[in-house]
């Protein structure tokens, strides 16, 4: 049996973190992954050997050349590419779940929204990295550019993350935007840690009920 995959999206600050633990928490204590199986948590760009040294050449503000957006977008296909092949594609045909911290969602808001590269071109190479594995359902963890903002004063920003508030604001955008498939669920992410939580937990057990 195919296992379950779990996707979290959403702006620089939006607590994914918080609600990936709290959801495998839950998932792991619950009865709803078959006794056998295991869930796998992991990210994007960073989730293989291979792709902890191209999240170290994307993200790394010391590197003293910036890539271009080409490359950028090539880096993050790269990285998705064997994160597929390495963990993602053996993980679900053993029927186990995985929940992912960002996915194709984050190339099409980030590069396509954010660098306002060629979206076609961008699903183009989704298609090649993914080889047509997609999530069963995709949060968008919802909070506005200023709240996104105010909750990263005091850490010490990435190379994205210091694009700045109109560059976040393209994204968030395109999350928007992204959010409107039927497999993607948008959750307002101002509201509290247990608001959000139980939120999420719905809408697995609706996956479920549904499949
Ligand atoms: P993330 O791991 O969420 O950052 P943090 O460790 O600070 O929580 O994401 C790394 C950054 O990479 C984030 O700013 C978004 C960006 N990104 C893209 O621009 N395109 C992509 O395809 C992906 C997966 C991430």
């Amino acid at each position: 049996m195919k296992g379950k995959f779990i996707v979290f999206e959403g702006i620089d600050g939006s607590g994914k973190t918080t609600q990936i633990n709290k959801l495998s928490t839950w998932l792991r204590s619950s009865d709803l992954i078959p006794k056998n199986n295991q869930l796998v948590i992991t990210r994007e760009p960073g989730g293989t050997k291979l792709g902890k040294s191209i999240r170290s050449l994307l993200l790394d503000t010391s590197i003293e050349t910036s890539p271009d957006s080409i490359t950028e977008l090539l880096l993050y296909a790269a990285d998705r590419a064997q994160h597929i092949n390495e963990i993602i594609r053996p993980t679900l045909n053993k029927g186990d779940w995985i929940i992912s911290d960002r996915f194709c969602g984050s190339t099409l808001a980030y590069q396509g929204y954010g660098r306002k590269l060629d979206l076609k071109l961008i699903k183009n190479l989704e298609t090649i990295a993914t080889q047509g594995i997609y999530p069963d359902i995709t949060f968008l963890l919802d909070i506005p550019v200023e709240e996104s903002i105010k909750r990263r004063i005091n850490r010490i920003d990435d190379r994205i993350e210091k694009e700045g508030r109109q560059f976040l604001s393209n994204v968030s955008l395109g999350f928007q935007r992204l959010s409107k498939d039927s497999k993607w669920k948008k959750i307002s992410a101002i509201n509290s840690t247990e608001e959000i939580i139980s939120e999420i937990k719905y809408e697995i057990k609706k996956l479920l009920k549904n499949k």
